[in-house]
């Protein structure tokens, strides 16, 4: 079964609505007609109607950055599934670094919030990847296992038909460092299998791996080229139009 794979851009905390309506006015006319891959912009929770709106009538998805695990309640600054379906956004990346980092998101808060975004039909992309100091103690599998056990547990492969992953070591996240597709492709197959393990070889095989980490115009056509790798993940070089633009047709 070969996979579609999924480029997408995930614009941190950048973009007002207007400057994400601007870049959707130029960037949908250079990617008109692209079939071999799904397209997904990740703009900030301020800009996500704008977005969603900005691409009707296009191929191109919208999401959240970060999404609660609850469905409503007192959680001050927090965005629901709910929320996020009823502006009509379809996907959201959850466990990003910058959450685990900077937000104390642990692989708990990771599990939960996968198991609601899937109750709610939400395209999960689910991001992992190891610290400088794992890779350098020979701990990146360790770390990618660890994980990926704690993000699914719970969950069935009935339930995980719509799963994204994206591997995205921590060291190749803002700093011009990409993994060579070599190291990329290592880091899949780890993944892959203990998709597999969690969840069935079937599943593991249909399951999208991104990757992320400086992924520039200019890498990514060595990346998205390999077997393993279904696609990108994409932070500086996706807010510019031209630039994913030239990402996304590699
Ligand atoms: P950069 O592409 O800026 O390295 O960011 C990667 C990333 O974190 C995407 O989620």
């Amino acid at each position: 079964m070969s996979r579609k794979a999924l480029i997408a851009a995930n614009w941190k905390m950048y973009k007002t609505p207007a400057e994400a309506k601007a870049f959707v006015d130029a960037f949908l006319p250079l990617v008109a007609g692209h079939d071999r891959d799904d397209i997904a912009l990740f703009p900030s929770v301020t800009s996500l109607a704008t977005v969603v709106e900005a691409v009707k009538g296009s191929k191109v998805a919208a999401g959240l950055q970060n999404m609660h695990f609850a469905e409503e309640g007192a959680y001050t600054g927090e965005t629901s599934a709910v929320m996020l379906k009823a502006v009509g956004a379809t996907h959201t990346l959850i466990g990003h670094s910058e959450r685990r980092q900077y937000f104390n998101e642990t692989d708990e808060v990771v599990n939960k919030k996968l198991h609601t975004a899937l109750k709610h039909g939400i395209v999960p992309v689910v991001c992992i990847g190891e610290l400088l100091h794992d890779r350098e103690a020979g701990l990146t599998a360790d770390v990618l296992v660890r994980q990926l056990k704690g993000a699914l547990a719970g969950v069935t492969a009935e339930a995980a038909h719509s799963l994204v992953i994206a591997y995205e070591p921590c060291w190749a996240i803002g700093t011009g460092k990409t993994a060579t597709p070599k190291m990329a492709v290592e880091a899949h197959a780890i993944v892959r299998a203990e998709l597999a393990n969690l969840l069935g070889a079937e599943v593991a095989k249909a399951t999208r791996i991104l990757y992320g980490g400086s992924v520039k115009p200019e890498n990514a056509k060595d990346l998205c080229c390999e077997e393993e790798i279904d696609g990108a993940l994409v932070g500086g070089a996706s807010l510019k139009p031209d630039s994913f633009a030239a990402i996304v047709k590699y």
